[in-house]
């Protein structure tokens, strides 16, 4: 007799986030993140655990997921983007946290502190953003564009983190600093999740 898959199974938790994945491809990322509650949803990224990398892209793929909500949004939908600010808001701030006070002084410590200071100020605009973001009538013709620039800005960085600067530390680094890195990471990110 063939014994039924379980839950209990390894590969379970790569098989849940597949699904998270897939669901959001299909468009229905706040779905997903109202069946998830908020806490799961920002730490279900962070499962990814044994490389950081690959956890840090995951995030960057949900916190684009919450701007496609937001750009399919009217200006009369004043409630739904109020609701996607905040959930936007709170995906970048655990973001940066993890980044902020763990990858970046991680790549200063490895020599690069120009690149760790560059990112650093990006995350400064990031918050500039979202700030201005916040202090715009929820139904102002602005928003929109202040929103695409955002992105615009937010997507560069990502795409810096996740080619190039992330993958040649994680590389520089051993394997058991690697492993050590992502702990704090997680830690750091557990914290604000
Ligand atoms: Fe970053
Ligand atoms: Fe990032």
């Amino acid at each position: 007799m063939t014994t039924a898959p379980t839950t209990e199974k390894p590969t379970n938790h790569q098989s849940n986030l597949g699904v998270i994945a897939g669901a959001a491809t299909a468009g229905a990322a706040i779905g997903v993140l109202a069946m998830l509650g908020r806490k799961a949803a920002v730490q279900a990224p962070s499962a990814l655990a044994a490389n950081w990398v690959a956890a840090l892209t995951a995030e960057h793929k949900a916190v684009l997921k919450i701007f496609d909500a937001l750009e399919a949004t009217e200006s009369r939908n004043t409630t739904k983007r109020a609701i996607l600010l905040a959930q936007l808001k709170h995906a970048l701030a655990k973001h940066d946290v993890e980044e902020g006070n763990v990858v970046y002084p991680a790549l200063r410590e490895a020599g690069r502190t120009e690149e760790a200071d560059h990112l650093t100020k990006d995350h400064g605009y990031v918050k500039q953003y979202l700030y201005e973001l916040d202090n715009m009538p929820r139904d102002s013709a602005e928003f929109p564009a202040k929103l695409r620039k955002f992105r615009a800005d937010l997507e560069k960085h990502m795409t810096e983190e996740e080619t190039d600067l992330f993958p040649s530390l994680r590389a520089q680094l051993s394997d058991e600093k690697n492993k050590a890195l992502a702990a704090a990471m997680n830690k750091e990110g557990f914290k604000v999740a």
